[in-house]
């Protein structure tokens, strides 16, 4: 049943757990349900934010506007050939289930994304990554109504325009369309990506030499709670920075000055930093002011120990952009939405 209701706290529809109010609150379940507010007063005279998982998003501010959650549910196989299987997903299931699903399905493609919080339609917009695998990969098609219109559109991959962390609806069509399924492609013969480094140690581990998708999901599950603080007990929204990608040229400085620095080569001749790296060696990591902090285990994480407001952790987060841009000259970029 759809119901708009007023001045409702946001604190359990998103993972910071910071205490903000929506001056109005609407759970959508299907499309229709979203076709029929759209023709309501309080969408048409406010501005409107979707919110999945609420999972990527750090509020610094009530809003003052209509919260529509977005609880669309739904897998469906839709069709299939000898090596792939293609499944449409419902933009409000849990991205972790869908996982979950495709690791019982026995369905590659997905299994390095164990555990992300979050659902499965903001997968897309920042185009989910880890271990070495990004959404991207698996994505065949975004299904999405105009939010002005109402009329389905479907994007292709291409049409998603995805980078790192990045895809079309994170910027130029921000606030632009519902996203109401993912439709998948997935292997039937798959493919391992073992190749991030604390996979491979995470399976000798576990004494698995030949892994399958049910051996790698359980890795990358064991990896992430070592390092990564669990949203139900510890408020945060993974990593709140995107590791910068600088020039050859600038790597090579860094280098020679800091002969430790973390860094990746990328195709184009360019590096991509790892952030927790520099954060951690400005003396942020495990830092804590009142109820804002940084995570013990993972310096790219901030995180919310209880009773910590939005803008105190927007505050350390400005912080540690300083401190890293006075000791390193790179400029941090959030990953997080800031509203
Ligand atoms: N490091 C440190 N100190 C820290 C954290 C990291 O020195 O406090 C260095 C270590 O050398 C470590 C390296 O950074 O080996 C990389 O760290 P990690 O493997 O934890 O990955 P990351 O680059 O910090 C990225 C993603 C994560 C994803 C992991 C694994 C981004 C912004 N973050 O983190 O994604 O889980 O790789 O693939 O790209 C997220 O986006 O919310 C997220 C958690």
């Amino acid at each position: 049943m759809m119901l708009i209701q007023p001045d409702v706290s946001l604190k359990k529809y998103h993972t910071f757990g910071t205490d903000v109010y929506a001056r109005f609150f609407v759970e959508i379940h299907s499309e229709q349900e979203f076709k029929e507010i759209q023709q309501h007063d309080v969408f048409k005279k406010n501005t409107i934010l979707v919110l999945g998982g609420g999972s990527n998003i750090l509020f610094t501010k009530n809003v003052d506007g209509l919260v529509i959650k977005n609880s669309l549910k739904g897998v469906e196989k839709i069709k299939e050939d000898d090596t792939h299987v293609f499944v449409k997903v419902a933009a409000g299931e849990v991205w972790h289930s869908f996982v979950l699903w495709c690791v019982a399905h026995n369905l590659g493609g997905v299994e390095n994304l164990s555990l992300i919080p979050g659902c499965v339609g903001a997968s897309p917009m920042q185009n989910i990554g880890a271990y070495g695998v990004e959404i991207k990969e698996v994505c065949h098609q975004v299904q999405a109504l105009d939010m002005k219109s109402g009329e389905l559109r479907v994007f292709s991959n291409a049409e998603c325009e995805f980078g790192y962390r990045e895809s079309v609806f994170k910027h130029r069509y921000k606030n632009g369309f519902f996203i109401t399924a993912v439709v998948f492609k997935l292997n039937k013969k798959p493919v391992f990506n073992t190749s991030y480094g604390a996979i491979e140690q995470e399976l000798k581990k576990m004494e698995i030499t030949q892994p399958d998708i049910k051996a790698i999901s359980k890795a990358v599950i064991s990896i992430r709670n070592s390092k990564l603080p669990n949203p139900a007990e510890i408020g945060n929204a993974g990593s709140f920075f995107k590791n910068p990608e600088i020039s050859k040229k600038k790597y090579e400085q860094l280098k020679e000055k800091h002969p430790n620095v973390v860094a990746y080569p990328l195709e184009n001749e360019a590096y991509k930093l790892a952030a927790g790296w520099l954060i951690e060696q400005c003396g942020f990591k495990g830092k804590r002011i009142g109820d804002a902090g940084v995570h013990t285990q993972q310096a790219l994480v901030l995180v919310n120990y209880g009773a910590a407001q939005g803008t105190e952790i927007y505050k350390l987060s400005q912080q540690i952009i300083e401190a890293v841009l006075n000791t390193f000259d790179v400029l941090l970029e959030r990953e997080v939405n800031i509203y």
